[in-house]
């Protein structure tokens, strides 16, 4: 395993400080946030690693862009660069940048669902399936069963289900609106997709006339993890190997906030459907801005034209994944249970193995992510039972697959030293694993609950 940390492929120029609580002003500001941290002043955090998203540095290339944006409201030229980087990667016929990863959701998802239809995927993370849901919908997941066994090493854990998958395709024969393919597949560890997999499920899509949708937040680490794991493409370059991921799908939505290394930002395509295409763009003139900029900025449109082709560099993705497996190899000599190996953008302890006095519905998950931040300062997040909210039809609390805490990682934010503080404080916490207690919730909104609950300890 990979215990030698990656080089750093770059210099740091501008920093920001961090400010140190003790452990006594942490609890009182975890107990005011009503034990959701999400409701943490940034400030009070020393170690954020509440996600990878729009938290990135961006390249002194990027900020030298912001200034060249053209603030045009239609046509500007940074509309147009973006649109040739993206013709290059990806090759759709149509592509729409929109504000982030759920304003595409928004867009999209309502032109292909409505009530009494199912949406399919490997997994959908906790926006995509409220927006399936929003749409009227009902989202269901289909994840290999090799990703449940935290500790085995299956290379690609991201995997849709392809048996499971095609007696679905049975089950709900007419009912299904679309299938999403979600890389990687964040909610199962930041897994990837195989690309074996993903020519499976495009063809069983075609055969069913089905569109084929990908959720490609992080569509570069997949593509490296194809590069590192799949014997076919070891020579490949990243950049055919995103051509050719794109190309077995219909559609795609895209965080941009992740994988383009932008603070804000999002995309949508359509490879080869007028009809989709225009239906895309009323949306977005009515929810997002016009056209040549679906509610973002010039600048921003530049930003993105220029991260998406940073994040797409190995160099970038060797370092950045190289930090995730040092982190992981580090945890794993302490026994520290997590999903194995490590993913693409977090490190996803397994927070039922590390805390197996707490059912599901006194959240585990919840629980470290608290343990956390009291030892150390470090914010994580629940990706687990109390993520995954209550069922939308008998509002019973759901048991998800997983009870993970993410430490998601920012890219190119944190360092070795960073790292290595995580791995001393979780060694803490297992040391007392077993006087950890569970939560209960005090109060909830009836969507995307995680965000705003109130929490009290048992
Ligand atoms: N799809 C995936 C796979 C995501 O991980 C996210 C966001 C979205 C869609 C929505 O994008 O935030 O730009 O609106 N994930 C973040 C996370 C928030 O922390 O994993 P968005």
């Amino acid at each position: 395993m990979a215990r030698k940390y990656v080089m750093e492929p770059f210099r740091i120029k501008m920093v920001e400080p961090i400010r140190l609580l003790t452990r006594k002003e942490r609890e009182e500001a975890i107990q005011q946030a009503h034990y959701n941290v999400f409701y943490l002043k940034s400030d009070d955090v020393a170690i954020d690693l509440l996600t990878d998203s729009g938290t990135n540095a961006m390249s002194s290339t990027q900020w030298a862009g912001l200034m060249s944006g053209d603030e045009s409201y239609a046509g500007s030229s940074s509309y147009y660069r973006l649109m040739d980087v993206t013709k290059k990667l990806f090759d759709y016929d149509f592509v729409q940048p929109v504000h982030q990863g759920r304003a595409a959701e928004k867009v999209l998802f309502p032109l292909l669902l409505g009530k009494g239809k199912v949406a399919i995927s490997n997994m959908f993370f906790d926006t995509t399936r409220a927006h399936v849901e929003l749409a009227g919908g009902r989202a269901i997941d289909c994840v290999t069963p090799e990703a449940k066994d935290t500790q085995s090493r299956a290379p690609f854990k991201g995997n849709m289900d392809i048996p499971r998958f095609e007696s679905l395709l049975e089950e709900y024969e007419g009912r299904i609106g679309a299938v999403v393919m979600t890389l990687t597949n964040n909610s199962a560890g930041g897994q990837p997709v195989s690309m074996e997999n993903l020519r499976k499920v495009s063809a069983l899509c075609r055969q069913h006339d089905i569109p084929l949708c990908l959720d490609a937040a992080r569509f570069a680490e997949n593509a490296y993890f194809v590069k590192q794991r799949e014997e076919e493409f070891k020579d490949a370059s990243l950049e055919d190997i995103v051509r050719e991921t794109f190309q077995l799908c219909d559609l795609f939505t895209m965080s941009a906030k992740k994988d383009a290394i932008v603070n804000i930002g999002g995309l949508i395509g359509v490879k080869d459907d007028e009809e989709m295409s225009l239906k895309v763009k009323a949306n977005v003139i009515s929810f997002e801005g016009y056209i040549s900029y679906g509610g973002l900025a010039g600048r921003d449109l530049e930003a993105m034209a220029i991260g998406l082709m940073e994040g797409i560099h190995e160099d970038q993705l060797h370092y950045r994944i190289g930090q995730v497996e040092y982190l992981s190899a580090l945890l794993n000599d302490e026994g520290i249970a997590h999903q194995m190996p490590a993913g693409g953008h977090g490190l996803f302890l397994d927070a039922k193995a590390l805390l197996p006095h707490i059912p599901y519905y006194e959240f585990p998950g919840q629980a470290l992510a608290i343990e956390l931040y009291k030892e150390a300062g470090i914010r994580g997040c629940d990706i687990g039972s109390y993520m995954m909210g209550n069922d939308p039809d008998t509002l019973e609390q759901l048991e998800s697959e997983f009870e993970f805490t993410r430490l998601a990682i920012p890219r190119r934010v944190y360092t070795q030293a960073h790292l290595d503080l995580i791995v001393e404080a979780m060694k803490n916490i297992r040391d007392r694993a077993e006087q950890v207690k569970g939560y209960r919730i005090t109060w909830e909104p009836p969507i995307l609950r995680h965000f705003q609950a109130h929490l009290l300890p048992l």
